[in-house]
């Protein structure tokens, strides 16, 4: 006889009973961030090669593709600026320029769509002639003093124009702190939340986002600022600094080779929601394996969502998410 400790199947036979062996790892509508890519081009709508399915859009083009999606329980966006015509220059001047597509779209996010969350990336790479992340010195590394400044200054201007959360995706010491610093003294702390990037590695797998964000560094790497891809310790050192500094939200970034870390930070700050970003990399990787017939697409989707909820994850940040909110709406299997 079979020892009955042993006996699993007896409690996972039906959908009821698997939705309650895996509570904690449900996807939900609110367990989605969406990201989106703004051009200055109000009309525009423009494919991004390396990201089949994406587009980069315009303010106005970017009301008809929420419409629905808002319909469907979309909650969240995560928004990134793409220049086209504006000037890039040493200090991403264009960055928080009244021109810029993040702060002209903001105010007009907020009154369309009142009940969305709104999360701006906050970087200098898209934005800078030299497309590093921060400020440089003359050697062509990073000046963090400079560089923590006009970090702060970007994201008081995206807040003033009505972003719900900050989003610093550049890895540097001690932006945290001067963003919320900055929050504090024009009084607007209490309305702003800011979420760290806080594991955030130096990945091959942000390949395509580059070219989507027209924000790839014209010489060297990121190495000096993003995460090695092999330390753990950094990983829950420079999470520690940003909970320290007052992050609201941490994040690890990428996702599905970074799940060890997902779990072990869960555990080590639990008081944290925690997001982990599917980067555009990890989004090409299961569009293209789909295509040609690897997997489907949902199934292998729903899988590394699961997973990623299992390790400790609470929102996803996703370019499915358009394609998952469908899938939740038929109330399907998943
Ligand atoms: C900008 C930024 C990047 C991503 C988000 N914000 C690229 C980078 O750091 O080089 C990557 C997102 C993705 O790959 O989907 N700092
Ligand atoms: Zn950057």
């Amino acid at each position: 006889m079979m020892d009955k400790l042993n006996i699993l199947q007896g409690g996972y036979f039906n959908s009821t009973l698997r939705t309650w062996q895996s509570s904690g790892t449900e996807i939900g509508a609110h367990n989605l961030m969406y990201p989106v890519f703004i051009m200055e081009n109000d009309d525009g709508l423009e494919p991004i090669g390396s990201m089949p399915g994406i587009n980069r859009m315009g303010i106005n083009q970017l009301k008809i593709h929420l419409e629905p999606l808002i319909k469907l329980g979309l909650k969240s966006v995560l928004l990134f600026g793409v220049l086209d015509k504006l000037p890039k220059d040493e200090v991403g001047s264009s960055a928080d320029s009244d021109r810029n597509p993040i702060v002209r779209c903001l105010p007009l996010l907020r009154t369309w769509f009142p009940d969305l969350t709104i999360a701006c990336d906050v970087c200098l790479c898209g934005y800078t002639s030299h497309g590093h992340c921060g400020v440089l010195d003359s050697d062509g590394t990073i000046n963090n003093p400079k560089s923590i400044k006009r970090i702060a200054e970007v994201a008081l201007k995206y807040a003033k124009s009505g972003a719900h959360m900050l989003a610093p995706s550049d890895m540097m010491d001690g932006r945290i702190i001067a963003i919320k610093d900055s929050l504090v003294e024009h009084g607007i702390s209490n309305k702003v939340a800011v979420l760290s990037y806080s594991a955030k590695f130096a990945s091959t797998f942000y390949g395509p986002f580059r070219d989507a964000a027209h924000s790839k560094p014209s010489f060297g790497d990121r190495k000096r600022y993003q995460l090695p891809s092999c330390s753990k310790g950094l990983a829950h050192r420079a999470t520690a600094r940003d909970v320290q500094n007052g992050a609201d939200m941490l994040m690890v970034k990428p996702g599905l080779a970074y799940l060890d870390l997902v779990q072990s930070l869960k555990t080590e700050f639990p008081h944290h929601p925690m997001f982990v970003y599917q980067v555009s990399g990890e989004y090409a990787m299961l569009y293209h394996a789909a295509k040609n017939g690897a997997f489907d697409l949902k199934d292998a989707l729903m899988e590394i969502l699961c997973g990623m909820r299992r390790a400790g994850g609470d929102v996803i940040i996703t370019y499915f998410t358009p394609l998952i909110l469908d899938w939740l709406s038929l109330k399907s299997k998943y």
